[in-house]
């Protein structure tokens, strides 16, 4: 099979990763990719915004399966655009891809088919907002409706923070993004990860997951795209797991089909595991990064055919397979991230990958032959352990090989399982 792969970050590096180590695989491609992803895949500069030139290298180098790793592609309906062209893709229809484009589109699926998520309303304009922030009081929560690459939530402890929410939102801090608002009940629990695969009727859940969104210590700071992550998530035993896919994914799937939007791709549900169970927070319609390296890390099964499976409805004739083990992640960014930070940094060194550990590349380029750091996120050190307390010393000791002046790292990645299985 070829393959072409879309993105360029370290869920994509995974992702090519993996791929590359399918019997299936006849040529691996990504567009645009990065160094990391050059060991696996022939790179394709391709504007990713122009879906005619990506059907048309599709066409020209036979690619038989596209898959489709970032949200924005998917909310501009390159999925759709390829599989008119007759092109198998992997990833969900603009259609389908509202369920992470606007969370009013999902508040109100919840809605319709007794999906447990928070209590909510929608709103266009500020002041009957600010009336409703002020008859719930808080703790609540601000979100913008559309794409807010992570930013446009705010858990309001007090009143007078979730008005400004408000303001912040409609004075046009998110752009087109925050026209609209949800205000939401505060859920209170531990927050997890779970991921299940679609093809519009079946579904393959796979593992689970917990991110560190925080940029400090102690989950101090400001929000970031994720830290570090690791799976399988001890708050989803299977039980929870269980209630999860009957009370959750089987309604978003079935509720999707009978609306005429069939969901076919990857649900990566974020959850509050309530004292009354799972409620939905969000979906997202793409694997996470970085909660997709530890994935990938943990999955003993080929990929590519239970990608493509989920792509042309045979999701039911796969299974996929887990290690047991942890797996953990570390986020190397660059300092000052998530605000302003230096580009093109150079990383002296990057260890080698051993049987358990790998380094993925999240926002490196190569420049004159020298590695540099180009991203806020740049490298993701991931390895295995018997449990997250030993994934998490060989992460941090391959981390620590790193030779880049001008990163940093998050020391506390998989504390909570780390203090679980202490106790
Ligand atoms: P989201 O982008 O919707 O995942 O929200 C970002 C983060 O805000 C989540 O990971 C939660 O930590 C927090 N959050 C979102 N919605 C709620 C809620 N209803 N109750 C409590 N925390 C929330
Ligand atoms: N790590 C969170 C995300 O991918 O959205």
């Amino acid at each position: 099979m070829k393959v072409l792969l879309i993105g360029s970050g370290g869920r994509e590096h995974a992702l090519a990763w993996k791929i590359a180590q399918s019997p299936l695989l006849d040529e691996l491609y990504a567009a645009p990719g990065n160094p990391g992803i050059a060991d696996h895949a022939t790179l394709v500069v391709l504007d990713v915004e122009d879906h005619a030139a990506v059907i048309a290298f599709a066409k020209e180098k036979a690619i038989d399966f596209v898959v489709v790793g970032p949200e924005a592609p998917l909310v501009a309906g390159l999925a759709d655009d390829l599989r008119a062209a007759g092109i198998a893709t992997f990833g969900p229809s603009k259609a389908a891809a509202q369920l992470e484009g606007s969370k009013g589109f999902t508040k109100d699926l919840c809605a319709r088919y007794d999906i447990p998520t928070g209590a909510y309303q929608r709103f266009k304009a500020a002041e009957p907002a600010r009336d409703y922030v002020r008859e719930q009081g808080a703790p609540i929560v601000i979100k913008a409706d559309g794409l807010a690459a992570g930013k446009g939530v705010t858990v309001a402890m007090t009143e007078a923070e979730a008005l400004a929410a408000i303001d912040e939102c409609f004075d046009g801090a998110f752009g087109a993004a925050g026209a609209e608002v949800v205000v939401e009940a505060f859920l209170d629990g531990e927050e997890a990860s779970f991921f299940c695969l679609s093809d519009g009727k079946t579904a393959l859940a796979l593992a689970t997951a917990q991110d560190h969104k925080r940029v400090g210590d102690g989950d101090t700071g400001p929000n970031t795209g994720g830290m570090g992550a690791y799976s399988p998530a001890p708050v989803m035993t299977s039980a929870m797991v269980e209630r999860t896919m009957k009370e959750i994914i089987e309604p978003t799937i079935s509720g999707m089909a009978k609306d005429g939007n069939p969901f076919s791709g990857v649900f990566f549900a974020g959850l509050m595991i309530t004292a009354k169970g799972p409620e939905l927070i969000e979906y997202n319609v793409r694997f996470g990064d970085p909660e997709c390296q530890v994935l990938m890390m943990r999955l003993k099964s080929d990929l590519l055919p239970i990608l493509y499976a989920t792509a042309t409805g045979t999701l039911d004739k796969v299974e996929a397979e887990w290690r047991d083990d942890a797996a953990l992640t570390v986020v190397l960014a660059s300092k000052g991230y998530p605000g302003s930070y230096d580009k093109n940094t150079p990383i002296a060194h990057i260890p080698d990958a051993s049987a358990e550990a790998k380094v993925f590349h999240a926002g490196t380029a190569l420049k004159d032959g020298q590695l540099v750091a180009t991203g806020g996120r740049v490298l993701n050190v991931t390895a295995f352990g018997k449990d997250v307390t030993e994934a998490q010393a060989r992460a941090y000791a391959l981390t620590d090989k790193v030779e880049w002046e001008n990163g940093f790292c998050r020391r506390d990645i998989g504390w909570q399982a780390v203090a679980r299985e202490k106790a």
